[in-house]
């Protein structure tokens, strides 16, 4: 089968879907590979290392995608609405398109796949299972983020994350706050530590305590009336008593806190809304609130998705796909998921459907003109979606 992988034109995406390490090895496995001239570039991978790895690389995206049986992606393929170009109009009915469709999000593109007929993947709709685990885009991007979202804030601060003792007397470690302990807390987790802040984090599922203690943080945390835990390892919106509680425990933490990082997920789709503006405000001016869950709207009232407001002296940063901006390490990981993903499902480069196989079940969104993933066929007969 042949694969085509095609430059990501969303603003501000540096990433690309597959690169030449990966090449070589899907090659050996069989498939042919033609990379879009210039798709890696803005990620640190010219057109000659693909050609050196054995890729063929063409000038020609349309033609590209039209002689491929796969098509690899990191966002969905273009649809062509606001002027931009149709790559979905190119595939040929029946073509396999990989990619982190994040389909309650791109509910357009999900769509305009199943009227062209593809057989679409998600790989952000991969089961959290351990045979999974090495295909887990989600995971891969989270954690990127979770560690840049630590150095942004670092760099916004007007402090030393790590105690020092310097000629000129002591400073005192940065306090850092993470509320959400799954990939991307715990992660930030790690690296405000490794920095040399002292850190502290809350979930709301009890069992990451263990997994804060690990990376180096200390577990703030509240009894809850009920379990949060909504399976999967994802967490439901807790009951208004629980929220109450919860409110408490967070106005005493984040006042104290130089930096606060909030990662919390509903579902890992929708941020709730956990910090309020009186809470910004009890911070020190100075302080620096990063909202990591800004790709779902933001934890934090005041955050502008994409943007960064000032309250009270506090800086609220709410970047978006913060994974875009590590390029080449988020895309060498991704392009691993990818693979991974293709040489468990193929034999001598050819791509095998299997729908009993609980990964392909999992993540298949769109099948035979049909969007077949329950949850996206939910949101599309509701008119609806997740805020993106
Ligand atoms: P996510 O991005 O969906 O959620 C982030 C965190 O926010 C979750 O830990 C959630 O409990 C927490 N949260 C929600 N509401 C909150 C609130 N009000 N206050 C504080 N925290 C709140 O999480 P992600 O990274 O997608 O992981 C989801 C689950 O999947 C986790 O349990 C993770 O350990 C698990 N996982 C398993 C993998 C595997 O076994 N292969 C791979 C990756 C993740």
């Amino acid at each position: 089968m042949k694969i085509a992988v095609l430059r990501e034109s969303r603003p501000g995406e540096r990433r690309v879907a597959l690169v030449p390490e990966s090449c070589v090895k899907l090659l050996k496995d069989g498939f042919s590979i033609g990379i879009e001239a210039g798709a890696g570039e803005s990620a640190g991978f010219v057109d000659e290392a693909y050609r050196e790895a054995g890729a063929s690389v063409e000038g020609d995206a349309a033609s590209l995608v039209q002689s491929a049986d796969i098509v690899l992606k990191v966002n969905p393929p273009m649809s062509g609405a606001d002027g931009t170009r149709n790559e979905i109009g190119w595939l040929q009915p029946g073509c396999i398109v990989v990619a982190s469709l994040m389909p309650l999000r791109n509910l357009a593109e999900v769509a305009a796949l199943a009227e062209r007929g593809a057989l679409a993947f998600s790989t952000d709709a991969i089961p959290r299972t351990t045979r999974a685990q090495s295909m887990d885009t989600l995971s891969s991007m989270n954690s990127v983020a979770g560690y840049k979202g630590v150095l942004l804030a670092a760099a916004e601060l007007g402090k030393y994350f790590p105690m020092l003792t310097t000629a000129a007397g002591t400073v005192f470690p940065a306090k850092v706050f993470v509320i959400g302990a799954a990939v991307a807390g715990l992660q930030a987790v790690a690296t405000a530590k490794r920095l040399g802040a002292s850190v502290t984090a809350t979930d709301v599922r009890p069992e990451v305590k263990e997994q804060i203690e690990s990376v180096g943080g200390k577990y703030v945390g509240i009894e809850l009336s009920e379990d949060a835990s909504a399976g999967g390892g994802y967490a439901k919106e807790l009951s208004a008593e629980d929220q109450a509680r919860q409110r408490e425990m967070l106005v005493a933490q984040v006042a104290e806190s130089d930096v606060v990082i909030t990662t919390a997920l509903i579902g890992g789709i929708f941020a709730p809304k956990l910090i309020t503006p009186e809470m910004v405000r009890s911070m020190r001016p100075g302080s620096v609130l990063m909202d990591l869950a800004a790709d779902g709207g933001g934890n934090c009232e005041l955050s502008q998705p994409g943007e960064t407001v000032e309250e009270a002296g506090v800086r609220i940063l709410a970047p978006l796909n913060l994974a875009a901006s590590m390029p080449e390490h988020s895309s060498l990981l991704f392009s691993r998921n990818l693979t991974n993903f293709l040489q468990a499902f193929s034999d001598e480069g050819s791509f095998r459907l299997d729908l009993e196989d609980d990964i392909q079940a999992g993540c298949l969104i769109v099948r035979e003109g049909a969007v077949v993933h329950e949850r996206t066929r939910d949101a599309l007969s509701k008119g609806g979606g997740a805020p993106s």
